[in-house]
């Protein structure tokens, strides 16, 4: 069953000039926090039900780059919604012709929880990211 919203992530070209902006609108933002595995560098913004994701390319290959590329002001990358089973999720979604991304297995997300994306084609237009709550 999918559950909360965990988060949205937002990919910007500058990091610390997206989170002057959330800042100075008195929000709680982290630090910047690496994660070469998956090719980002993150700030999160606390907000009171969920938080963004402020998110930059870091290395080689980052999913990221590309998307900047096209959107050069940043955008809306993702939306991260919480399933109480990951395969039981990707199973259901499966069943509704949904492709998943990659080899269609689960992988190791940022929050150290197994997560998946669902095709954009397949979501309206939205890459969506189902974790594992
Ligand atoms: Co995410």
């Amino acid at each position: 069953m999918i559950g909360k919203l965990n988060h949205v992530a937002i990919a910007v070209p500058d990091l610390t000039v997206a989170a002057a902006r959330y800042t100075a609108m008195g929000a709680s933002v982290s630090a910047t926090v690496d994660l070469p595995e998956h090719g980002v560098q993150v700030i999160f913004v606390e907000l009171t039900n969920t938080h963004l994701e402020l998110l930059a390319p870091l290395g080689e290959n980052s999913p990221v780059a590309a998307f900047l590329e096209r959107y050069p002001e940043g955008g809306m990358h993702h939306i991260c919604l919480e399933v109480e089973d990951i395969h039981t999720a990707i199973e259901q979604a499966g069943a509704e012709g949904t492709r998943v991304l990659g080899n269609g297995q689960p992988r190791v997300g940022a929050h150290e929880k197994p997560v998946v994306f669902l095709h954009p084609k397949d979501m309206n237009g939205v890459l969506v990211e189902l974790q594992q709550a």
